[in-house]
């Protein structure tokens, strides 16, 4: 069965608000010295550092067209996801976080600073679009191999529906459960998953999106 630590570690931040009571309009301040180096919001592009609009629930160094260095290349392959917490470690340290990464900062002293610029950040995403975002980045992670995830690419193993089609036959929610259980198809290619409940809720949401 696949069990996937790592992962479950950097998820399980997502829902956890952090320690701190946020403030939104310090938090933009503080933005103001990511903001030598990135873009966020409608129509933002990549700078000397990628675009953040989106950061939550995507994986580390997944922004098309982005220079990233191989450590977070290699870190996003890993299975890093942008939570509150993993963003919150990175901007405190990048380099002790990630040793190799290409973004020269020294990092946020104050928690309060942190806590309130991963607080703006998240003011460019609604809850939805985060779980939709993480659903996305599991589905891609763990099922793209064999599975169709888009709405119209093949699946690259012949004998998996491609995920657009599983709505034909039942209603997706009845695979949240399967999917923390351990989901089994009874198919000897595809492996038996157990995901945290949060992360089955989030595949289950971007399986709806595909409807
Ligand atoms: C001097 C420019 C610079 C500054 C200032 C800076 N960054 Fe970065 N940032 C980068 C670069 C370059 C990368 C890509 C790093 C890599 O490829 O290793 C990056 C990557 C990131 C990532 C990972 C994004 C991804 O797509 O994986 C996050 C999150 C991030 N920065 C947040 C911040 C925040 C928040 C601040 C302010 C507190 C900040 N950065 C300040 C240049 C900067
Ligand atoms: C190594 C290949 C492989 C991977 C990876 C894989 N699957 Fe599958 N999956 C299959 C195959 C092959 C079938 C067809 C099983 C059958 O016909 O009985 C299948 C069937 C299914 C079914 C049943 C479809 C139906 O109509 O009954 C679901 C649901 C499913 N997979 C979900 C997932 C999810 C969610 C993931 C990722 C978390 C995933 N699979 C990853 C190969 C894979």
């Amino acid at each position: 069965m696949y069990r996937f630590a790592a992962m479950m570690a950097v998820v399980a931040g997502l829902a956890a608000a952090p320690a701190a009571a946020q403030d939104v309009g310090m938090g933009a301040e503080v933005f103001e010295r990511c903001a030598l180096c990135h873009d966020i919001g409608e129509g933002a592009r990549n700078r000397q550092g990628p675009v953040l609009t989106g950061l939550f629930g995507r994986r580390a160094a997944s922004v098309a067209d982005f220079p990233y260095s191989p450590a977070l290349r290699e870190a996003g392959d890993g299975g890093l996801v942008w939570t509150a917490e993993t963003v919150s470690d990175f901007i405190a340290k990048p380099r002790h976080f990630e040793p190799g990464t290409g973004m020269i900062f020294s990092g946020l002293k104050g928690e309060a600073d942190i806590a309130d610029v991963v607080a703006y950040i998240m003011t460019f995403q609604t809850p939805a679009q985060v779980e939709l975002q993480l659903g996305q980045t599991l589905v891609e992670t763990y099922c793209g191999a064999c599975h169709a995830i888009g709405r119209d690419d093949a699946s690259a193993h012949e004998a998996a529906p491609p995920f657009r089609t599983l709505d034909e036959r039942y209603d997706v929610g009845d695979l949240e459960e399967g999917l923390v259980e351990g989901l089994v198809s009874g198919h000897p290619d595809m492996p038996e998953f157990a995901f945290e409940p949060e992360q089955a809720a989030a595949i289950v949401a971007y399986l709806r999106s595909l409807e």
